[in-house]
């Protein structure tokens, strides 16, 4: 997907192309290293180059991005004597081996700038002054430490850290955020004002809402941040893609990492954010050469209306931003010589020499898209076959290390699976009773427990953290085997200390508890733990590897818990992406042909955090926030799952799913996403372009409205005033068209000129 993304960003008028390193994915294992297919960074930068971008190399290696751990590999946390992101020896000797190993790699490739390379600009750590307080000095050495290291490099380009006030010279301090404030600056008067991450929307976790950011918003911000004298922005995400594997941390973070970026998870454009942010970017750049001379003045016009002036007193050119931050009021500004403007609440226009609008970020002209899923024109009917995840040795207490204590899930794991069996037995009399309660506490985050070879319950932390587990169970009198089977679904990756929060049962209490409350607390019993799945160790998630191949048809088991289905499919026909439809699912993880397309949770339910509402209607002024703007409460958090196409034969493909809870794989179908909709929304005075794309048709009106309509694409409505004519010079204009553009003027749907103060506006929904 790389060139096409890479290129799609370009096109929207980016320049660099930032990402993050994933230490866990490159050295999964301590001295084991991966820079293949998907891991092959240097192939990225050379795209990137390739393209003729630049580039921005955050390397961390601690990178939170709602990565499993933050990116650090889970071996790293069972070093003796280590210490995580502070003045630790052990700690501090991996960081640098392997920061190391990474500017090396690029030296060798010749990508930093000095030598030719597109590489501008390089990330040490990441945010660490919005945690750093708990390390105490420690913290403060470390930061020190982290800079000496970093430029010790020679990398011949500027080092970066974001959100680090105290950044040591000459590493120069960025910003993260929805918006940067106009006191916000590097703590070097000489730095420029570069902000690394803008938060384009937000992500995503299992059980909570879809998150969406208004494109008015992000050309708010990213307007008011070249107004306040920024020079380099980055969008984090610009695309946030998808999960594959296990690398979505959180814990609880989705497989789809969408983010609500300007291109969507699956690479298409995410309209109007892509369309109106390349509008945007380009006025920005027709003024580069004044906006770099930084003579800026700003004058206050009335309450939070600001007139800011960049003038480059060589050539006596001059460029102005007008910016209305107000969450309500829209204003009719008159600035004398420099001409009269409509300034909608919360927005900024950029003027050309001062005196002429060219841009305001909530008037947005480029058209929607609504997205659709299209059922696939291949195959509908598949042979599913089985088999049972391979429980004998587990449900028998048969492990690879026993102890008498309740271990912490990581360490146990090293990261090698999601999955951890906690395996004792107990002997139970007559008098303690067969019907009893397990009470398990736990740090989370699943639970299924077994008893004398009975799946007895399964719970799960609704949001990720530590729950009480408390289900009847059956006993026998003698001897009892129990195996408590914990999965964690993404490791901490933010916040003071987040490597030290506990997984699995650490601890415990895991207790009987029996007739007349008796009591039998087994936490320290001796336990047998048993690491994975053994299909996941058999690979059974991969037919090429996997030498187990008694798959069966027979007795297709529907709702059944740890079962392994597989079934051949052929790819949807065309180039659009391909979604697989997994809500007939319960819990799980998803391969095809041997790639992993994430975990899966349709049957977590997206609810908003207590407190907050999901909304019909986002409304673009005023701060956006992570509760804001929230939509998709009520349904599956995550119904549809990824699968490049890139993934794909065009023939036999094979889908390969793990059922943890119990399951219906008939249901399961696969569809191709395409625009299934596109509006267009603009004022008087400008040009209404609407297109279906190639090879799509606009076949239908559904709604057009000259005069203020109101509501956004999917629910537009007509406000109070409408001109007669709009529909059907619509329907002329563009019916069977692939695009079609329409002079936006009162005199176009018939009216004669209007002598209102608000412009007219016009509002159209098509099919394609
Ligand atoms: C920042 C962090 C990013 C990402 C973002 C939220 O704090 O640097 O890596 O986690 O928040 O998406």
């Amino acid at each position: 997907m790389w060139p096409d993304l890479i290129n799609k960003a370009k096109e929207g008028g980016l320049d660099a192309i930032e990402t993050y390193i994933f230490w866990d994915f490159h050295e999964p294992n301590r001295g084991e290293f991966h820079f293949e297919g998907n891991l092959d960074i240097i192939r990225f930068f050379k795209t990137v180059q390739q393209a003729g971008l630049y580039a921005i190399l955050r390397i961390g290696p601690y990178v939170c991005a709602e990565w499993d751990y933050g990116g650090f590999p889970v071996w790293l946390h069972n070093l003796p004597g280590i210490a995580f992101r502070t003045d630790n020896q052990v700690y501090k000797d991996e960081m640098q081996k392997f920061t190391t190993k990474i500017v090396d790699m690029a030296k060798q490739a010749n990508l930093f700038g000095p030598q030719g390379g597109p590489i501008i600009l390089a990330q040490i750590e990441n945010e660490y002054g919005n945690i750093m307080k708990p390390y105490g000095d420690a913290g403060e050495s470390y930061i020190q430490w982290c800079a000496k290291m970093a430029l010790s490099q020679n990398i011949g380009i500027p080092w970066i850290m974001c959100q680090q006030d105290d950044a040591p010279q000459t590493v120069i301090n960025t910003h993260n955020g929805f918006y940067t404030s106009f006191d916000w600056k590097p703590n070097n008067p000489k730095s420029p004002r570069m902000w690394t991450e803008n938060w384009t929307g937000w992500f995503k976790g299992w059980g909570l809402p879809t998150h969406i950011r208004a494109a008015e918003d992000v050309a708010y911000a990213v307007a008011r941040f070249y107004q306040f004298g920024g020079v380099l922005q980055n969008y984090y995400m610009y695309h946030g893609g998808t999960n594959f594997g296990r690398s979505a941390g959180g814990p609880y973070i989705s497989t789809t990492y969408d983010y609500d970026a300007p291109l969507d998870e699956y690479g298409l454009l995410n309209q109007p954010k892509w369309g109106h942010l390349k509008q945007l970017h380009e006025q920005i750049k027709s003024a580069e050469k004044i906006l770099t001379k930084q003579s800026i003045t700003h004058k206050d016009i009335q309450n939070g209306v600001v007139f800011s002036t960049f003038m480059d007193n060589s050539t006596g050119k001059s460029f102005c931003f007008l910016s209305n931050n107000d969450t309500k009021q829209d204003l009719n500004i008159e600035l004398g010589k420099n001409g009269k403007y409509f300034l909608p609440a919360w927005s900024v226009s950029l003027l050309a020499d001062c005196n002429k609008e060219i841009y305001n970020t909530a008037k947005v002209t480029t058209q929607t898209y609504l997205k659709k899923k299209n059922p696939s024109n291949v195959d509908t009917q598949f042979n599913w076959l089985w088999k049972a995840e391979p429980l004998k040795d587990a449900l028998t207490g048969k492990g690879s290390l026993t102890t008498n204590k309740l271990l912490e899930q990581k360490a146990t794991t090293a990261g090698a699976s999601d999955y951890l069996w906690y395996m004792t037995s107990v002997n139970i009399d007559n008098s303690f009773g067969h019907n009893a309660i397990l009470h398990v506490n736990t740090t989370g985050h699943v639970l299924h427990a077994y008893v004398n070879k009975k799946r007895m319950a399964s719970d799960w932390s609704s949001g990720g953290g530590s729950f009480v587990f408390e289900k009847p169970v059956t006993l026998k009198t003698g001897i009892n085997h129990l195996s408590l089977l914990s999965a964690t679904v993404g490791l901490a990756n933010y916040g003071s200390f987040f490597d030290l929060v506990p997984t699995g049962i650490v601890g415990g209490p895991v207790k009987l508890i029996g007739n007349g409350n008796a009591t039998k607390d087994l936490s320290s019993n001796e336990w047998s733990y048993k690491i994975g799945l053994n299909g996941e160790n058999k690979q059974f998630y991969d037919d090429r590897l996997s030498r187990d191949k008694k798959w069966t048809s027979e007795e297709l088991p529907l709702k059944r818990a740890m079962t392994w289905y597989k079934t051949s499919f052929k790819a949807p026909l065309g180039n659009d992406p391909v979604v697989v439809d997994l809500l007939s699912m319960g819990k799980g993880h998803a391969w095809v042909n041997g790639h992993s397309i994430g975990r899966f949770w349709p049957t977590m339910i997206s609810k908003a955090p207590q407190g907050f509402d999901c909304t019909e209607t986002c409304d673009y002024r005023g701060e956006f926030t992570d509760k804001k703007c929230m939509i998709d409460c009520g349904l599956p958090s995550q119904r549809w799952y990824h699968i490049p196409r890139s993934f794909l034969n065009a023939e036999d493909n094979t889908l390969i799913l793990f059922e943890e809870m119990g399951g219906n794989p008939t249901q399961i179908n696969f569809q191709t996403v395409t625009v299934g909709k596109v509006c267009g929304n603009a004022y008087e005075g400008s040009i209404l372009e609407l297109s279906c794309g190639i090879g799509g048709k606009i076949s239908a009106i559904e709604f057009a409205s000259f005069g203020d309509p109101q509501g956004t694409c999917g629910s537009f409505k007509k406000g109070s005033s409408d001109a007669p004519n709009t529909l059907s010079v619509l329907q002329n204009a563009c019916l069977g068209k692939e695009s079609c553009s329409i002079n936006v003027s009162g005199t176009t749907f018939g009216l004669s000129s209007s002598n209102s103060n608000t412009p007219k506006k016009l509002a159209v929904q098509a099919v394609c």
